[in-house]
């Protein structure tokens, strides 16, 4: 009977003592926990760089968006990923005669387009009907459907090809950023800002050229990356973002860039594409709770293992 009780009183004790929940993960800045980036916005889901996308991307609770930056013709910033206009608009139907042939192949850059030509064209059809109207948003635009919600990650993509156009997309970026109020690190705490490139010279130019304080992430999707040669990007950039190849195939790239106190932001995870992995949700536990990456790039934020 004594036992019993005993029993009884111990289980009672153990019912009552509270859940202990499991630490926090540590992140490196510019992120305050695992990291939700909507690549594209929510872009599984809705036609890539779309307000619909990016709408989508914030209910489905991302933590950032993310604008792949263009330029028009008259040097206005819009959202987009490819230099052409054609994998996402149909542009090929409106201005049937105003195609560059490359190789043999007829393509329309986008810097060969002015804003109010682009407005004119359709950048949801081709994900299906249902989105059918959607355009190609400016910078601006985004902004305005992001800011206050969710943090932007803007991408300055192939700022050499606008270079040799005469537009500056760093200058013009920043005074973008400027003209929100998003200029600084903290300006908005509901809107933090990082910006990313492939290119070096973009980053260094924004930080020695345009006095940006923002984050900076390096992106590279193959190399060699040993700890030395990340000391050679920590002289320009806060983080490193390598594709999810790079980690697997080194996963103390994590550890080393952690050390030198650079962020690790991984791309891109996506229904359809996860190696290994029964699913995306289960290849992104992995990058995050296995290899301690800080934030991943994502189509299917919904998915995003949260908790
Ligand atoms: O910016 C991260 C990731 O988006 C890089 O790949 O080609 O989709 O811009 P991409
Ligand atoms: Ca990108």
């Amino acid at each position: 009977m004594r036992l019993f009780v005993v029993l009884a009183l111990f289980t009672a004790l153990v019912a009552a003592l509270p859940v202990v929940a499991e630490p926090p993960a540590k992140v490196l800045a510019p992120y305050t926990r695992p990291t939700n980036i909507a690549h594209r916005g929510a872009s599984a889901d809705a036609p890539e760089h779309t307000i619909a996308a990016y709408e989508l991307a914030l209910k489905h609770g991302a933590d950032f968006v993310e604008p792949d930056l263009q330029m028009t013709k008259d040097g206005v910033l819009v959202c987009m990923h490819d230099t052409t206009l054609e994998r996402t608009t149909d542009v090929a139907k409106v201005f049937p005669d105003r195609a560059t042939e490359v190789k043999g192949k007829k393509t329309w850059p986008v810097a060969d387009f002015t804003l109010a030509e682009i407005a004119k064209l359709d950048a949801g059809s081709w994900k299906g009907a249902k989105f059918a109207g959607a355009r190609v948003p400016t910078f601006q635009q985004m902004i305005d459907t992001v800011k206050g919600k969710a943090g932007i990650i803007p991408e300055t993509k192939a700022p050499e090809v606008y270079g040799k156009r005469g537009l500056n997309m760093e200058k013009e970026l920043m005074a973008v950023l400027r003209a929100n109020k998003l200029d600084a690190p903290n300006a908005d705490p509901k809107t933090p800002v990082v910006i990313q490139s492939f290119s070096a010279e973009s980053l260094k130019a924004l930080r020695n050229d345009h006095a940006c304080k923002l984050p900076l992430v390096y992106l590279f999707g193959a190399g060699d990356w040993s700890a030395e040669k990340l000391k050679g990007v920590k002289e320009f950039a806060d983080g490193i973002a390598p594709n999810k190849a790079v980690v697997l195939a080194r996963p103390g790239l994590v550890t080393d860039a952690h050390a030198l106190g650079m962020s690790v932001t991984v791309w891109t995870f996506r229904t359809g594409q996860t190696g290994k992995f029964d699913s995306v949700k289960a290849e992104m536990t992995h990058f995050l709770r296995e290899l301690k990456v800080d934030a991943v790039f994502t189509d299917n934020p919904d998915q995003f293992p949260r908790g």
